[in-house]
């Protein structure tokens, strides 16, 4: 094997998503606690006390009035290179949220144990499921009262269609939590707070029948046990990896990020059971890292102009096959030319650095002179190959969009179009009205004041906003389809994206369905081609 596929071998690049305030941060900052990249907990992202910590690019977004957006995290643990990559939540959602997974080989699911399944979960669980890649589950905040464990699994395979297997399986939760039991090992690991995890703790394990058990436990704790064990041998999935890595089997852990249980056990588990850098489509076939020799990337996400006087951007790559080193030469097949990527950037913790050398699974963030879009592929190989593209996300907020100033109509469509080729909005006309009406759409609603902020500073052009009360839209699939004749509901619109695609928009999803029995050949995508 050589050097370059063993780094390979070493590196797991996932995604963590989770609804706001399930525990996200916390878990990676315990990840990152364990890894040794931090030694206290509280200095990752997102938190108060580490905000200056953080790239100082994410403050200029700030004050810019843009999102922060989705970052990079990598670490080392037990051997690993581990890459986490971050999806923000709350406001900052946005297209590049999904686009992020794109980038990922597999993902963690953070699940509140009093809530279950929330909406931005079930959103992004979409996108996972459409890629195939393994799903992990970690159902956290078990220190306080969860719903019944059943009930929460059974919520997990209803709403997001995936079989689970809990790989450990908890006793009690909020003030009875007691620890979880490890249905392989038939040991229990014993609770033990650990003052809110600054510390890693020291892990209590007892085997299942040890008579000890029953007074450390508790008579009643142990009789559920006992009959949930029971319960769970007869009816659960057995765990099998295959199932898991075509993202049909979701394996299920429990802890308590903030108290820091039950983390390692999982970082430990999941590790071993994810995968190294999986294979990626191209239009030569699949073109896989342990195979492929040379250095091949895509591009997954554009971060705009920091610097109003340079039309400067970060274009940040996945990695997917041999090795980079800084200032190589590669080929941009969508540009048909050779460049030299310079100052490749990755976030360490939480510091962001140069780097020299990167690896098939490694993201990279590298100046862009406004040469590279979404999807882009660039490689070192003599057989020139492309990359799939990335997907156009469904925009869930539309508003009509008009210039204030009609006679600055040239500066206006050039810096929406500008903005739109990144990938922060998505631009729609109406179909065959011959308006020259421009409808916006955005997958989260910040991307509107980031629309105005950016087209009044960077192309000096004011604009005024009107919502619309469309929520759904939908790539029509039949090519040569007459739009002419199709039969919608009342609240439908037809429209046409900027390359003369049609589309139909509708304000409830029920009209999806109608608009689909009335017009019986009619094929509707969720997600359309780049
Ligand atoms: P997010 O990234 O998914 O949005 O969630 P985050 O980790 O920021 O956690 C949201 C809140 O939930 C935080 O509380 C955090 O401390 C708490 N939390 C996370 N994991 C656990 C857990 O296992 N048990 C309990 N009881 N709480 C947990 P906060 O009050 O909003 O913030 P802070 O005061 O802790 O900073």
């Amino acid at each position: 094997m050589s050097e370059i596929t063993k780094e390979i071998k070493k590196r797991r690049t996932f995604a963590i998503i989770s609804h706001p305030d399930a525990g996200k941060t916390t878990l990676t900052e315990k990840f990152l606690l364990y890894g040794g990249a931090i030694n206290q907990a509280g200095s990752v992202k997102g938190k108060a006390t580490a905000k200056h910590a953080v790239s100082d690019w994410m403050d200029i977004e700030k004050e810019r009035g843009i999102s922060v957006t989705s970052s990079v995290l990598q670490f080392r643990y037990g051997g690993y290179c581990i890459n986490i990559l971050d999806t923000p939540g709350h406001q900052d959602f946005s297209e590049d949220t999904y686009r992020t997974l794109m980038a990922a080989d597999s993902a963690v699911m953070v699940i509140d144990a009093s809530k279950g399944v929330e909406a931005q979960t079930r959103k992004l669980f979409k996108v996972c499921v459409m890629r195939h890649i393994p799903i992990f589950t970690f159902i956290n905040k078990m220190d306080r009262e969860a719903r019944d464990t059943f009930d929460l699994l059974d919520d997990i395979e209803k709403e997001l269609g995936i079989a689970t297997c809990p790989v450990n399986w908890p006793i009690g939760s909020g003030k009875g939590f007691k620890g979880v039991y490890d249905r392989q090992k038939k040991e229990v690991e014993l609770f033990s707070d650990t003052h809110k995890g600054t510390a890693m703790g020291e892990v209590k394990k007892i085997d299942v029948n040890n008579p000890e058990l029953d007074w450390i436990l508790g008579t009643e704790a142990k009789v559920t046990l006992g009959e949930d064990i029971e319960l769970l041998d007869g009816a659960a999935a057995e765990f099998e990896q295959e199932l898991v890595n075509k993202g049909k089997l979701s394996p299920v852990f429990f802890g308590s990020a903030l108290t820091n249980f039950g983390v390692e056990t999982f970082l430990k588990h999941f590790l071993a059971m994810t995968s190294s850098p999986l294979p990626r489509m191209s239009d030569l076939g699949e073109i896989d890292p342990m195979t492929e020799p040379d250095f091949s990337a895509f591009v997954f996400k554009i971060q705009a102009n920091m610097n109003k006087a340079h039309r400067d951007r970060i274009a940040f790559m996945r990695i997917c096959s041999g090795e980079f080193d800084a200032g190589m030469p590669v080929y941009h097949m969508q540009g048909r030319k050779e460049v030299r990527l310079s100052r490749p950037q990755q976030m360490l913790a939480s510091e962001r650095k140069i780097v020299d050398k990167a690896y098939g699974g490694d993201i990279i963030g590298v100046f862009d002179p406004g040469i590279f879009s979404i999807g882009d592929t660039l490689t070192a190989s003599k057989d020139r190959f492309t990359y799939e593209g990335i997907p156009t996300f469904a925009p869930e907020h539309f508003a009509r969009v008009r210039q204030v100033d009609t006679m600055k109509r040239k500066q206006f469509v050039k810096g929406i179009n500008q903005i739109a080729q990144e990938g922060a909005i998505q631009i729609f006309r109406e179909l065959n009205t011959g308006m020259e009406e421009i409808i916006v759409g955005v997958v989260g609603v910040l991307q509107f004041d980031v629309l105005k902020y950016r087209l009044l500073n960077e192309y000096n052009v004011e604009i005024r906003l009107e919502n619309l009360p469309y929520e759904h839209i939908r790539w029509i699939e039949n090519e040569g389809i007459n739009m002419d004749k199709l039969v919608g509901t009342s609240d439908m619109r037809k429209i046409k994206d900027l390359k003369g695609r049609p589309l139909l928009l509708f304000v409830h999803e029920w009209s999806i369905r109608m608009t689909l029995d009335r017009n019986k050949e009619l094929k509707l995508s969720e997600f359309g081609r780049s």
